[in-house]
């Protein structure tokens, strides 16, 4: 199978190890297994007698209930567990694809959701969201690229890079477009319990939708992205499909993450607590910071780890980029790696943010 380069994962492993200041990271500073049994309350000697054999295979029930505490509407049947968001994703696509379908993405996003789809041929629709509109999709507009053709819709919400989050009325109003042409919704919820304003959970596509598929997973919300697992929320008939395809490329994950994820969901107020004040803390900086430096401009994240900032000068995103690092040890994403030139994404909840942005300001400055 030929697929394209993964643009954003290529320059995180060429710059992001030798970064002093890594703002490309969209992790919550990740738990340390100490950490982790210190907010849950764990004995740390329990880990000693977990078996490692191959354990349940589509993950134990420990973990599978805990998942399901995570919507409203969901049966165990409904769940199934994988080598993190990126294997869901993967997954759904082998699972649901075949040469010649059309897929709508929703962009900027993840690249698996139009590079994976158009390794298997199918006909791949970009749709763009705009900053005018708050990076939020503009409903009518949806509804002329979404027919009866269609087969899958894939969204990322909270949004990778952009932060933006589509309220949960907007979401009914997609669903609806995407049930009256019967289309399947891949919807990447992976910064999903990371609003930072309201609920912090905004609703899952799958709860709504029959043909919703949602992925989650313990990367972002959880801040325990070493762990590597990540599900997949959908109906029965698919979730079937996908294990099907699965057994070829999963078996099972492993019985440590398994065990620690379980452990990490029955206790994630906790966890959001600690989280919640290092995105926040994290906003704030970055919102003082724009609001104060003439070259850029941001529309404001809602959720998530990111923002999307134009900046006000003329290179390219990947020059500005090699060339800040190089000078000052900040690392940023280049807009190019996620098609929007022009741009950098900023993840505010890096170490050192007032001081990263500072030298930021004053690379542009020179
Ligand atoms: C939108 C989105 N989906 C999927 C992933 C992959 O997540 P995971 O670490 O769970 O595989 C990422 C990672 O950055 C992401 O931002």
């Amino acid at each position: 199978m030929r697929i394209a380069p993964f643009k954003i994962e290529e320059w995180m492993n060429k710059y992001e190890a030798s970064a002093k200041y890594d703002l490309t990271t969209t992790c919550i500073k990740p738990l340390s297994v100490n950490e982790l049994c210190k907010i849950t309350d764990t004995n740390s000697n329990s880990i000693m007698d977990v078996a490692l054999g191959y354990g349940d295979i589509t993950g134990s029930l420990k973990l599978k209930n805990a998942i399901k505490g995570l919507y409203t509407n969901q049966k165990l049947e409904n769940i199934t567990i994988t080598h993190g968001a990126i294997g869901a994703n993967q997954l759904i696509f082998m699972s649901l694809l075949e040469k010649g379908d059309e897929v709508v993405s929703i962009v900027p996003t993840y690249q698996q959701h139009y590079s994976i789809p158009e390794s298997l041929d199918a006909n791949v629709k970009l749709y763009f969201l705009k900053e005018e509109n708050n990076w939020i999709p503009d409903l009518d507009e949806l509804a002329k690229i979404i027919t009866p053709n269609t087969k899958l819709l894939c969204l990322n919400n909270p949004n990778n890079p952009t932060g933006a989050v589509i309220p949960d009325y907007m979401l009914k109003k997609i669903v609806k477009i995407a049930q009256d042409n019967n289309v399947w919704v891949l919807s990447d919820e992976v910064y999903r319990g990371l609003n930072l304003f309201g609920e912090p959970y905004s609703i899952s596509v799958a709860d709504i939708y029959q043909k919703g598929i949602s992925v989650g997973s313990m990367s972002k919300t959880y801040s325990l992205p070493g762990l590597r697992v990540g599900w997949i929320c959908a109906r029965e008939d698919l979730i079937n499909e996908i294990n099907h395809q699965r057994q070829y490329n999963t078996i099972s994950i492993s019985a440590l993450d398994d065990y620690f994820a379980s452990i990490a969901l029955e206790n994630r107020e906790k966890i959001s607590e600690r989280n919640f004040n290092i995105l926040h803390n994290g906003y704030n900086i970055l919102k003082t910071w724009a609001e104060n430096e003439e070259l850029v401009e941001c529309i404001y994240p809602q959720g998530g780890t990111t923002a999307l900032i134009r900046y006000l000068k003329d290179i390219s995103s990947k020059e500005l980029c090699k060339d800040l690092q190089e000078k000052t040890g900040v690392a940023l994403l280049p807009g190019e790696t996620l098609e929007m030139e022009g741009y950098v994404r900023v993840g505010f909840c890096a170490d050192n943010l007032i001081k990263a942005l500072e030298k930021f300001s004053e690379y542009l400055r020179d």
